[in-house]
């Protein structure tokens, strides 16, 4: 029997993983105790997602686990054992600015959680794939030290960088820089997983994101930037730019090019707990106010927002993903969804939710 593990199995990823991976494996075991209402409050509850999943996936089970309850994990990893082939670790708290809050609640899930799934799947599935979502957070706010310039409508990197071309890649360093709490929670998960690919030979992966999107997001303020902002958009609700003079870039991906991603590795996994920067890239990237100027375009409202000079503690300026590492390793992926395809599923989505 072949058993894939998705934890946050109702959020953007997993819920997209799950549904990926439904008619790829006998069963989906997901685990998703809705921590981000909690996070986030209850508009950004992803029980919807439940619902929806266990009525179209005859083989998904969801569980109602904590990921810092290792006796609530060991329960499911004794019980599947050595059929579990792939455990797909997506459950975060996932908000740069909420990790402040409640320091010991990020530190705990984001850090804690994942040693407690990568324990259990070397206890129990050795062999099993295991992937994490990680982000470009771990890089702190060292990309905010790149030469940049100022156009009309974003920052950009000086065409003489080696970055200008494809993005920022794996060789940036992740030391001496503002990360943020919850960078610092995932830079210690993200070594993690790394560390049982290099120490314990396990077949494990990194994969940095970018801005992640999709129709499935539960957008709230503090996470979700482009589900949110087009909520915003359909509902004329008042949405504030922090610095930067709303230029600020962000490369987006997919939620089903990232999990095609994972689909590659694996089928192929590479030794050695390897990293991936996994973003839109060149392909796909927009500022906040080419984003606006999107949503604009696609509902036809104008947005109403307004502009604060103070920008979010450690934000980035300008982030673009360099993904040819990954591509190196898997020349047959490629993108599917560009980025105004993206936004039109958010809208359609939300259209009948919001
Ligand atoms: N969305 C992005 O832009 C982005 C960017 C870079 C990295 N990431 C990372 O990708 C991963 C997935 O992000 P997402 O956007 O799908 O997040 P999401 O919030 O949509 O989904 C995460 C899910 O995990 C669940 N969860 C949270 N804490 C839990 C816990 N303690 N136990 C069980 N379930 C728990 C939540 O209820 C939620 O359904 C996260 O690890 C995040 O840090 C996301």
């Amino acid at each position: 029997m072949n058993i894939a593990i998705i934890t946050g199995s109702h959020g953007l990823i997993g819920s997209e993983s799950v549904a990926f991976f439904a008619d790829k494996m006998d069963r989906i075991v997901g685990i998703d105790n809705d921590k981000r209402a909690y996070f986030f409050g209850p508009e950004a509850s992803t029980r919807w997602n439940k619902e929806i999943l266990t009525e179209k996936y005859q083989n998904y089970v969801p569980y109602d686990i904590d990921i810092r309850d290792y006796n609530g994990l060991e329960k499911l990893f004794k019980e599947y054992g050595s059929d579990i082939k792939l455990v797909v670790h997506t459950a975060a708290q996932p908000s740069h600015d909420w990790a402040a809050r409640e320091p010991i609640t990020d530190f705990t899930i984001n850090a804690n959680g994942t040693l407690n799934l990568l324990e259990l799947t070397r206890l129990y599935c050795i062999s099993a794939k295991f992937i994490f979502t990680s982000t470009n957070k771990v890089y702190g706010d060292t990309p905010n030290f790149l030469p940049l310039m100022e156009l009309e409508k974003r920052w950009e990197i000086e065409s003489t960088h080696p970055f200008y071309k494809d993005g920022i890649d794996e060789t940036m360093t992740i030391d001496h820089s503002k990360h943020s709490i919850f960078g610092a929670s995932k830079v210690a998960a993200d070594v993690m997983v790394q560390e049982y690919g290099q120490y314990f030979a396990m077949n494990t992966a990194v994969f940095r994101g970018g801005c992640l999107t999709g129709p499935q997001h539960s957008g709230a303020k503090l996470h979700g930037f482009l589900s949110y902002l087009m909520k915003c958009a359909i509902t004329k609700e008042h949405y504030t730019i922090f610095g930067y003079k709303g230029k600020q870039v962000r490369d987006n991906i997919h939620a089903w090019d990232l999990v095609n991603m994972f689909w590659h590795f694996y089928q192929a996994p590479q030794p050695g707990g390897q990293v991936y920067n996994a973003g839109g890239g060149r392909f796909s990237n927009c500022s906040m106010i080419e984003a606006i100027e999107l949503c604009e375009k696609i509902t036809g409202n104008p947005f109403n927002y307004s502009y604060t000079e103070d920008n979010r503690s450690g934000d980035h300026i300008w982030y673009i993903s360099d993904i040819t590492k990954f591509r190196s390793h898997y020349p047959a992926w490629n993108y599917q969804y560009s980025l105004e395809d993206t936004l039109e599923q958010i809208f359609e989505n939300l259209k009948s939710r919001v």
